[in-house]
């Protein structure tokens, strides 16, 4: 019997708590401070959570959402626009202690919608218990972290500097209008670490949901809506190529922060017309190696590994997706991690202690299927007890090995339960794969001796944005520097570098006299400007 056979729940078997209180229609979108209804076409939502009924699996709709057109599109840009004013609305020039306010307004309301938002990216992406939570938590624990280092960049920059003879204070400003869109592993948390830090400096915003990980959003609409001023922040629903494209090609939007595709960035990039007038935040494809000397301690590496390469099924962009492991080595860390491998249990993202969850992405199963049947044709084994196996929605992981350069899984990211493993003789071979991939987000190296390890960060610190040390890829802790090199990612976010990413500097200098002496400091005394000035926000 299939090991997926009963994976899925009957109606009776779902929790009370977790229950969805029907079809979840949802139509309305934000636009200019108003929640406007759509009487358009729908977009079904799907869940990666099947039912199971006496006839065997059924697809299970939750839900609708909004396929907004151009029209709606362009009326949330417009009111963006218009909020911003050229930098002169009421959002950009307010001052940093009541932007603020507004943002500690949002929190506090959000923070009601907790067990709303975690139920929902159970239902809809299919993400367990505890790292909905996790995401939730951690999502406003970034938001008063950015709130934090605000007050302490403003307090960095509340003086003046002196040089050459010319007096300046040094103020950082919004860009104009961003553009916010997140992916559907974080829908919550990678969306508002860009969208929190945009409105905070005093951008305003067009938000889209990602594809999968929308209805989530409901319980927060009116937050929104409540929270800031009309046009700051607008949210629309849709196909990317007729909502996005559209904002791209009037070249009103100043920021554009995408959490996606290296090639779905490069497509909306290429349309707005004056691209120099254009940054973008990127976060984009990976994929992370890790790299097993032949003196790693197995135990470490394998809870590592494990962690690195299958946590939320392995759709982390920070995933470890291929590991190489010296040939020395190789058959205790297979036999170990395939082990682990096992004990990790699958099941409804609600059960306690369920690791291995299904699927969002339609079509996900057989690509990962037809990925690991390449790799069979090249020679490579699925060495793990029921790897592969699907039932539906569901991809039982699939441990693969001895991968080689011919299979696809060795460049194509997999964003899924399949971990390829490659036994190496030379590191020069490893280190060539590095250099030649097109990606260049983390590495992880597993060893012991120091001499061994040092030679290898310095041959590949100029690879990758972070190199981990017996220790998984991740992005956290948020306040670290979260980046990548070539098309992994472009710009870098942490909660102290998202700010400047949205931001730029004004300089307000004026040369040393008396005369001009008198008019700042009278500027300052009187509370004149809302930019000169020298008071401290605590
Ligand atoms: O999908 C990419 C996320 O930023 C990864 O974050 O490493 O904390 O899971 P994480």
């Amino acid at each position: 019997m299939s090991i997926l056979k009963n994976i899925f729940p009957s109606i009776d078997q779902i929790p009370k708590q977790w229950k969805l209180d029907g079809f979840i229609e949802q139509r309305e979108y934000l636009v200019n401070g108003e929640l406007k209804i759509w009487d358009g076409p729908m977009n079904e939502v799907v869940s990666p959570v099947s039912l199971r009924n006496g006839n065997g699996i059924e697809k299970n709709i939750i839900g609708s959402t909004p396929l907004l057109t151009e029209k709606e599109s362009l009326e949330a840009l417009d009111a963006a626009v218009i909020a911003y004013n050229n930098g002169t609305g009421i959002w950009p020039t307010m001052s940093i202690i009541k932007r603020i306010a507004h943002v500690e307004n949002f929190l506090l309301e959000m923070k009601k919608q907790r067990t709303a938002v975690v139920k929902l990216l159970m239902w809809e992406i299919g993400k367990n218990l505890p790292d909905s939570e996790k995401e939730f938590d951690r999502t406003c624990v970034y938001i008063e972290d950015t709130i934090k280092e605000l007050k302490n960049l403003d307090h960095r920059n509340s003086k003046f500097e002196n040089e050459e003879g010319i007096i300046a204070q040094i103020r950082r400003v919004p860009m104009g209008v961003a553009l916010c869109m997140g992916p559907y592993n974080y829908p919550l948390n990678e969306t508002f670490t860009t969208l929190i830090p945009a409105l905070i400096m005093g951008n305003t915003v067009v938000f889209k949901p990602a594809k999968y990980g929308v209805l989530f959003i409901k319980p927060l609409l009116n937050v929104f809506k409540d929270c800031f001023p009309k046009g700051v922040i607008n949210i629309i629903y849709g196909r990317g190529r007729e909502t996005v494209g559209v904002l791209m090609e009037t070249g009103k939007i100043d920021v554009f922060a995408f959490i996606g595709t290296n090639k779905g960035a490069s497509d909306i990039k290429k349309l707005h017309p004056k691209p120099h007038r254009l940054r973008s935040v990127l976060g984009l494809d990976a994929k992370n190696p890790a790299i097993i000397l032949p003196d790693a301690d197995i135990d470490i590496t394998v809870n590592e590994a494990l962690a690195g390469s299958l946590s939320f099924n392995g759709q982390r962009c920070t995933a470890l997706k291929i590991i190489f492991v010296h040939e020395n080595i190789a058959g205790s860390f297979i036999q170990k991690f395939t082990t682990a491998v096992a004990t990790l249990k699958c099941g409804m993202p609600w059960e306690e202690g369920v690791k291995i969850t299904p699927l969002p992405e339609p079509g996900k199963t057989d690509y990962l299927t037809g990925l690991v049947n390449d790799a069979k044709q090249f020679g490579a084994f699925i060495i793990n007890e029921n790897g592969g196996i699907v039932n539906d929605t569901f991809f039982y992981p699939a441990v693969l090995y001895p991968v080689n350069e011919k299979m696809r899984v060795y460049t194509e990211e997999q964003f899924g339960p399949v971990v390829p493993i490659v036994p190496y003789k030379n590191m020069e071979d490893v280190v060539n794969y590095i250099v030649q991939s097109n990606f260049g987000q983390q590495l992880s190296i597993f060893g012991k001796d120091p001499k061994t390890i040092g030679h290898l960060i310095d041959e590949l610190a100029n690879q990758v944005g972070r190199i981990n040390i017996n220790t998984q890829c991740q992005r956290g802790p948020d306040v670290y520097p979260f980046n990548g090199r070539k098309d992994s990612a472009e710009g870098t976010l942490s909660v102290a570098d998202a700010l400047r990413a949205f931001s730029i500097r004004i300089l307000i200098a004026t040369k040393d006299n008396a005369v001009n002496k008198e008019i700042v400091q009278t500027i300052v005394r009187e509370h004149q400007s809302n930019y000169l000035r020298l008071d401290y926000i605590f």
